[in-house]
């Protein structure tokens, strides 16, 4: 087991009361299992994140890590919502900058990160500054700085939210192709259905205010994963079925009603 949460919940403290963001959440997460949270936006999912990376303290329950032996790997790794590239960094500095943090000298983070921007085809922009980069570039970049520093569990936030369907295709293929060389678990969050079937090997499904589990499924599909997965039936029946677990609630937030369409045939006047 990479990481379990018990019964965890979160409430901030406001000017007037308290908003309580999560509740009761149980789950946990093997060693090298990729594990999707899909959702509605605050349900509760960047909360959760944070939790799991011990950047919130929960109100209740608690996040409990395997018991690795300590082989100098960092406990995790988040990647935010917003990629966060340093803007005073160049690609390869923002690359290195994980390593440094792990306390790698100058000449091998350097070659470490060169080698990994080389490895994704990032080469010529190594030296380039991230407003110069396009979108899908830059999250690249977050995500290749991350998986630099082979984390035990690697935490992605809508790493892919922002992007056209095409690129988001393309980088869904090399998350995949970085995850199956990594040794690093994953917890993705994303608003996509599609995207948490074919990612995940299983899919939590978040819902309310405070966000709860709704329900979870374990996708049956082979690995390595084949993007065209996303045509197959299966993936087809399993996303209908989370859209039923998320019907309900994205109907009430849109104010929609669940019945059928009243007629609008009007009665003949007598
Ligand atoms: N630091 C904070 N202080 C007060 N309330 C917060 C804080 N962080 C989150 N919340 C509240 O907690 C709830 C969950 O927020 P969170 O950002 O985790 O949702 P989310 O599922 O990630 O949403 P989205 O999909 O839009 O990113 C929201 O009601 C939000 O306003
Ligand atoms: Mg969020």
């Amino acid at each position: 087991m990479s990481f379990r949460c018990e019964h965890l919940s979160k409430s901030f403290a406001m000017r007037d009361g308290f908003v309580q963001a999560l509740d009761d959440v149980t789950f946990s997460v093997g060693e090298r299992e990729f594990v999707s949270i899909v959702g509605p936006s605050g349900c509760g999912k960047t909360t959760l994140l944070k939790l799991i990376a011990g950047l919130l303290r929960p109100s209740a329950g608690s996040v409990v890590p395997s018991a690795a032996p300590d082989d100098g790997r960092p406990a995790s790794a988040l990647v935010f919502q917003e990629h966060g590239l340093f803007p005073w960094m160049t690609v390869l500095e923002n690359v290195a900058f994980g390593l440094e943090t792990r306390g790698v000298g100058r000449s091998e983070r350097h070659e470490r990160a060169m080698t990994f921007i080389s490895s994704v085809g990032l080469a010529p922009f190594a030296h380039a500054w991230p407003h110069q980069l396009s979108v899908g570039m830059r999250q690249r970049v977050g995500i290749g700085r991350a998986f630099v520093t082979d984390p035990r569990l690697l935490l992605l936030d809508e790493p892919l939210g922002s992007l056209d369907a095409q690129t988001r295709f393309l980088l869904q293929e090399e998350l995949l192709r970085l995850w199956t060389r990594s040794r690093s678990a994953v917890v993705y969050v994303t608003h996509d259905i599609e995207e948490a079937v074919v990612l995940g090997d299983r899919v939590l499904v978040l819902t309310g205010r405070p966000g709860r589990i709704q329900g979870e499924i374990t996708v049956p599909l082979g690995r390595p994963r084949k993007l065209e997965y996303a045509v197959d039936e299966k993936v087809t029946a399993l996303k209908w079925q989370i859209w039923k677990m998320l019907e309900e609630e994205a109907r009430r937030s849109l104010a929609l009603s669940t019945r059928e369409p009243v007629s609008s045939v009007e009665e003949p006047v007598p």
